[in-house]
């Protein structure tokens, strides 16, 4: 049972690599995708001076060149670039100095070599509700809208980005309510059906103009009288007991007062090297390359997430000073970024986020800065980046220990907004490769950030080479920077009841 839990486990995690877009083209689609997303990589390598670039070590620990899990190995460079301590090498002692001096030389190395820079003159974005619905989800009403941001396209009409949002609101609380934005799918999650006695008209029209069509299904129709095919489906049972374990994470929040935004990632920018000439990114580079300095899709997702917040700060629904960030595994790392960046953001759940995510660049467990810098994810980052997984270049060579910033502040950059950093185990799917202790580390190293501002961190101190990771199921979750990891897989689900908990207190919500 568990091994085959864990075989699921790291077969999803391998899987989820090719992403979901990717899913529903042909082979032949895809290889081309493939081809032009490596050509991008090479023109990348070229503008860049690099003849050679490390290879990633493979997920696969059978696999000869397989990722090290060796802890003694883990910490090349174990001093991490200080937090509090400016690029002329003052001490930053107050919140004006973190502010003025030292926060905005933190964000400028990491738009400069990792995330890359909001271009300057990005296109509005205009948004319209092309669907409300009154909705039922299981006991709570709902209104739902789908929202369509429009990216005006003036300057370049070749490229088209309709951002695809799904807003649903409890209409069960005072509001206005707190919001979620997550990154994933958008769909309304239980369509108000039409009553029996409409149903019966659709279904008398739509046999009628099936017959205009093809009139031999007249006799189909004859022979069973009482077949309709537009088939009411069972309302809502209000009465049913609920189903054990944990509701699915929207219907926690629902239920809690929150409402949530699933923002579709790839309707604004596609998860592929091969799309950086399209969605946001090709729109406002007209369709041309990228520059080393231009920003990679995890700025583009969080960029989306910032107009999806302009947009919920004209709904009346919705208290836009309570909104909130959330993703798992690459969407983790979209929903760290956004909140660093994102200074509306009042609240992040970062799951499962991994390299480029939480966990240190340095470290050496798990995937790497050579993964991160190969074709299949460099499109995440700002082309600068590859120069750190570089063999061979006309600058030498560097690796991680070369980056003038890692993630502790990339997280720092968040402070001193509440800040949850979730995570599984192994043992249930959340690969040893996300490396979980290197994200820990980075979390305790943060908190000398949050500390600084007045708010509280994990508890512990901020040495993050003497802190031992937690066992899991335990939750560090008195202050604004919190840690959690569960006992499931590759999801942040588990640690959603201690989130809302938690985010409630953080943001004096209850509705
Ligand atoms: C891969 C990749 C990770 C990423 C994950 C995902 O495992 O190496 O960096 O987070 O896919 O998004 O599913």
């Amino acid at each position: 049972m568990k091994k085959s839990r864990i075989a699921i486990g790291l077969f999803l995690l391998v899987v989820s690599q090719l992403n979901a877009q990717m899913w529903s083209l042909s082979q032949n689609e895809r290889d081309s995708i493939n081809r032009l997303g490596q050509k991008n990589h090479e023109a990348m390598k070229g503008r860049l001076g690099i003849t050679a670039l490390r290879p990633g070590p493979s997920g696969d620990e059978s696999a000869p060149n397989h990722a090290n899990y060796d802890e003694t190995m883990a910490d090349p460079c174990p001093h991490l670039p200080e937090i509090l301590i400016t690029a002329g090498g003052k001490k930053v002692k107050d919140a004006e100095t973190w502010w003025e001096k030292r926060r905005p030389e933190i964000v400028e190395d990491f738009e400069r070599e990792v995330y890359g820079r909001l271009p300057g003159h990005i296109p509005e974005v205009s948004w319209t509700v092309a669907v409300t619905d009154h909705e039922f989800v299981r006991r709570t009403p709902v209104i739902a809208k789908q929202l369509v941001g429009h990216v005006d396209n003036g300057s370049y009409p070749e490229i088209d980005v309709d951002i695809n949002a799904l807003l649903v609101v409890p209409t069960n609380v005072k509001g206005p309510v707190p919001v979620l934005i997550m990154f994933g799918r958008p769909a309304f999650p239980a369509p108000a059906q039409p009553p029996q006695e409409d149903i019966e008209k659709l279904n008398a029209s739509f046999k009628a103009l099936m017959i205009e069509k093809d009139p031999s299904l007249k006799t189909i129709f004859d022979r069973y009288p009482a077949y309709h095919p537009i088939v009411r489906l069972p309302p809502p049972n209000f009465f049913a007991p609920l189903p054990e374990g944990d509701l699915p994470s929207t219907e926690q929040l629902l239920a809690a007062g929150w409402g949530y935004l699933t923002l579709d990632p790839s309707s604004i920018q596609a998860d592929h090297s091969a799309g950086l000439g399209s969605g946001i990114i090709g729109l406002v580079n007209q369709g041309r390359a990228r520059e080393p300095e231009d920003w990679g899709a995890l700025r583009a997702w969080a960029w989306g997430a910032a107009r999806a917040l302009d947009y919920l700060e004209t709904d009346p629904l919705v208290d836009a000073k309570k909104v909130g960030i959330e993703g798992v595994s690459r969407y983790g790392k979209a929903a760290l970024v956004t909140l660093a960046f994102e200074d509306r953001f009042a609240i992040g759940l970062i799951g499962s986020s991994g390299k480029g995510g939480t966990t240190l660049h340095r470290r050496v467990f798990g995937e790497a800065v050579e993964n991160l810098t190969g074709s299949g994810e460099s499109h995440w980052m700002a082309g600068n980046y590859l120069k750190y997984g570089a063999s061979e270049a006309t600058f030498g060579s560097m690796d991680g220990c070369d980056l003038p910033v890692d993630s502790h502040q990339l997280i720092a950059l968040c402070a001193p907004r509440p800040t949850f950093v979730s995570y599984g185990i192994p043992e249930q799917g959340d690969a040893k490769w996300l490396d979980q202790k290197g994200s820990y580390m980075a979390t305790v190293a943060a908190g000398s950030a949050f500390k600084l501002l007045g708010a509280k961190d994990l508890g512990v101190s901020n040495d993050y080479l003497k802190e031992t990771m937690p066992p899991y199921n335990t939750s560090l979750l008195d202050g604004q920077l919190a840690w959690r990891q569960h006992d499931g897989g590759h999801t942040d689900g588990p640690n959603m009841k201690h989130f809302i908990l938690w985010a409630n207190r953080m943001l004096g919500y209850d509705k």
